[in-house]
């Protein structure tokens, strides 16, 4: 990843050192990893296909934050809290420009397409999730939003280590289904840790999705289970405007029993993913793997 940025500008590779010293948990790359290796794919394209995956990750946190206005990424300041917004939107194409460059260099042109189509998934997310009614109340919303901009691409990664493998077809679904799972556990968590979590630990702004109008899985639970809170009533109508509201929201949220609640959905997306994985060869990566798998609902960061 950090060779990607050499015989750039200056500022750009100061940029991406900069965001690859704050680390990140590189989750992604672990997964398709580890899939790889469980189902013999060669080492050399499991690295790119993993370098691939996490700048593409990484580009979509940069323009993410631009977008949101948030200052505070990995326990560092963001991109946009030291830059205008023209040169931190130009990372980012770099930053996407280099991910495709490394899709294409695993030379598979299926992995290539999936790679594109999921990037497209993404955008398309993001876009329909600022286009739609903010403060929207809606299951079905919800769980379209979570897979396209954050379980797509762990369903891609762990369908695209498959297929550069000899694995048949079955095993590619099992991997498929596996990444989709866990990808959908991992944000239902995020979105847990936006109301619940340690701000030291987590290292990025909290609290902040109700504030920015987006309803996540806490909220959808508190919601159902109290709709006459007149907090939860001034949502739907540009409530989020109302900051007074939205803080004693996030506030009663926390108290309630509506993060376990949502968490218990998170350890379902779990369960099948360990389901999936039961039609693998035992071996120590299936261990890694499973444990991969728990450590996504465990997590504090
Ligand atoms: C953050 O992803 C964005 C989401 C999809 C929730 P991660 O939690 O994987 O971020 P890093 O890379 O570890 O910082
Ligand atoms: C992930 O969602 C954003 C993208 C995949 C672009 P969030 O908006 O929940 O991510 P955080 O919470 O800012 O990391
Ligand atoms: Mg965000
Ligand atoms: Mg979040």
């Amino acid at each position: 990843m950090r060779t990607q940025a050499d015989e750039s500008h200056p500022d750009l590779r100061a940029a991406l050192d900069h965001l690859l010293a704050a680390g990140g948990k590189r989750v992604r790359p672990t997964l398709g990893l580890l899939v790889g290796n469980m189902l013999d794919a060669p080492l050399e394209k499991l690295v790119t296909l993993g370098a691939a995956v996490e700048l593409l990750h990484t580009a979509t946190l940069v323009h993410d934050d631009l977008i949101d206005g948030a200052l505070l990424r990995r326990g560092m300041p963001t991109l946009n809290a030291r830059w205008s917004p023209p040169a931190t939107v130009l990372t980012g194409d770099f930053l996407f420009a280099r991910a495709a460059k490394l899709a294409a260099e695993t030379d598979h042109l299926p992995l290539m397409k999936l790679f594109s189509e999921t990037l497209a998934v993404i955008v398309n997310g993001e876009l329909t999730q600022m286009f739609t009614s903010r403060g929207l109340i809606s299951r079905d919303n919800y769980y379209k939003r979570i897979y396209a901009k954050t379980a797509s691409l762990f369903e891609m990664t762990a369908r695209a280590a498959a297929m550069v493998s000899r694995s048949d077809e079955a095993g590619i679904e099992s991997m498929r289904v596996f990444g989709y799972e866990i990808g959908m556990a991992f944000q239902i968590v995020d979105d847990i840790l936006d109301f619940n979590g340690e701000q030291s630990a987590v290292g990025k702004p909290l609290g902040s999705d109700l504030l920015n109008g987006l309803v996540t899985l806490p909220a959808i639970y508190y919601a159902e289970a109290d709709p006459n809170d007149i907090d939860v009533q001034s949502l739907p109508n540009g409530g989020w405007t109302n900051n007074e509201h939205m803080t004693r929201l996030v506030d009663n949220i926390r108290a309630s029993d509506a993060p376990r609640k949502a968490m218990h959905e998170a350890e379902s997306h779990v369960e099948r993913a360990l389901t999936a994985l039961t039609a693998m060869p035992a071996c120590v990566e299936r261990e890694a793997l499973e444990n991969l798998a728990r450590y996504i609902v465990d997590r504090k960061v």
